[in-house]
């Protein structure tokens, strides 16, 4: 089988992620990985990897005609931009949520996909979870009934550095942003309207930036179904993903991952494990799911499974939310451009 030549674009957190996955799998090779800001212990984990080319210039990435497919793993303000210059290389694209924090740089995007014949897919992992997979594929063979309910917890263990938090677009475009899309995946309907409560409960500082930390966001789907987001940025026993939905025929529920099945029985009570630390441990199996649909999707000359409209959207809900909070009322998705 040949391989798939791929460049992968900022070598942070979660580009370490995705080279550490795509390197488990045998069809594809890593053939350059560019960070503009490439220290020596970045340098050292990647050596690991047969990588050709570890370097600071992301022009080795787009001008190297033998390298078909890239990531943007590289922080969010270069993603639109990553995006374009792909589109014109024509090499296929996996891009990091958020496409770009301003609606109207995703819809450039979108317009330089319209003529192209890549495939493009934005990094929204969860869809690609096991648990998360089994809940939509029983909300959509019926097996609960007409959805009316759908609830999706998303709390992290810590909240990030204040000079991410700063950078971050703030807790709807950074945070929510996820459960935006779950919420869309689950339903699989478009959000009507919702209404967005927040506050500062974790760090004053992080209000002192002007964001918040918890938050809750009612919705209604055009379906009809209603449904409740909530996030926050702390948790003191670990990441917490959970979801619960309710149809007219049944209810069903997704739990937390945890290490092992272990559970203690005493005389004071009965003890399970604490959630999986972080998403790099929740989520290890979804990363390597969306690569290879991903790939499957280029071999196959297929569109991805999650591509430019869910980017765009999940960034629209953001705006929603962030425009509820501001204005204390609830927001019509009509009035996001
Ligand atoms: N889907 C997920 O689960 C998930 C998880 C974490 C982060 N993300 C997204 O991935 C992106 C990166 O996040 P992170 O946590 O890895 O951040 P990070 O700060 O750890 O890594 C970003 C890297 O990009 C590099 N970079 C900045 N400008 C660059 C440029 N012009 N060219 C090449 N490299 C450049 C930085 O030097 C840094 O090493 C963000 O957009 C974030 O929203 C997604």
């Amino acid at each position: 089988m040949k391989k798939i030549i791929v460049g992968v674009l900022g070598a942070g957190r979660i580009g370490q992620v995705h080279v550490q996955a795509m390197h488990r799998t045998a069809r594809v090779e890593i053939k350059a990985v560019a960070d503009t800001y490439m220290n020596d212990s970045m340098a050292k984990k990647l050596s690991q990897y047969g990588i050709k080319n570890i370097t600071r210039n992301p022009k080795d990435i787009f001008d190297d005609e033998e390298i078909q497919a890239i990531f943007i793993c590289s922080s969010t303000e270069t993603h639109s931009e990553f995006s374009l210059q792909g589109i014109r290389a024509k090499k296929h694209i996996f891009c990091e949520k958020p496409v770009d924090m301003e609606l109207d740089k995703i819809k450039e995007v979108r317009k330089a996909l319209k003529k192209s014949p890549i495939v493009y897919q934005v990094g929204f992992n969860r869809r690609f979870d096991h648990n998360f997979i089994a809940a939509r594929k029983a909300i959509h063979s019926n097996k609960i009934g007409t959805l009316r309910m759908l609830r999706i917890t998303s709390r992290d263990p810590a909240p990030p550095t204040l000079s991410y938090i700063k950078e971050s677009g703030g807790l709807f475009m950074d945070m929510m942003i996820h459960d935006f899309d779950m919420a869309r995946f689950q339903t699989g309907s478009e959000v009507e309207g919702l209404h967005a409560i927040a506050a500062v409960l974790v760090d004053k500082e992080i209000g002192k930036l002007g964001d918040v930390d918890t938050a809750i966001v009612s919705f209604q789907c055009k379906n009809g179904t209603i449904g409740v987001i909530e996030n926050c940025r702390q948790a003191s026993y670990g990441y917490d993903q959970r979801l619960e939905a309710l149809g007219d025929k049944g209810s069903l529920c997704i739990g937390n991952d945890t290490e092992s099945r272990l559970e203690i029985s005493s005389n004071s009570g009965v003890l399970t494990e604490k959630p999986l630390p972080f998403f790099l441990e929740r989520y290890k199996e979804a990363y390597i799911l969306e690569q290879k649909h991903f790939f499957d999707a280029i071999v196959k000359k297929k569109p991805a499974p999650c591509g430019i409209e869910d980017g765009l959207e999940s960034v629209r809900l953001a705006y929603a939310a962030k425009l509820s909070l501001k204005e204390g009322r609830p927001v019509s998705m009509s009035e996001i451009q």
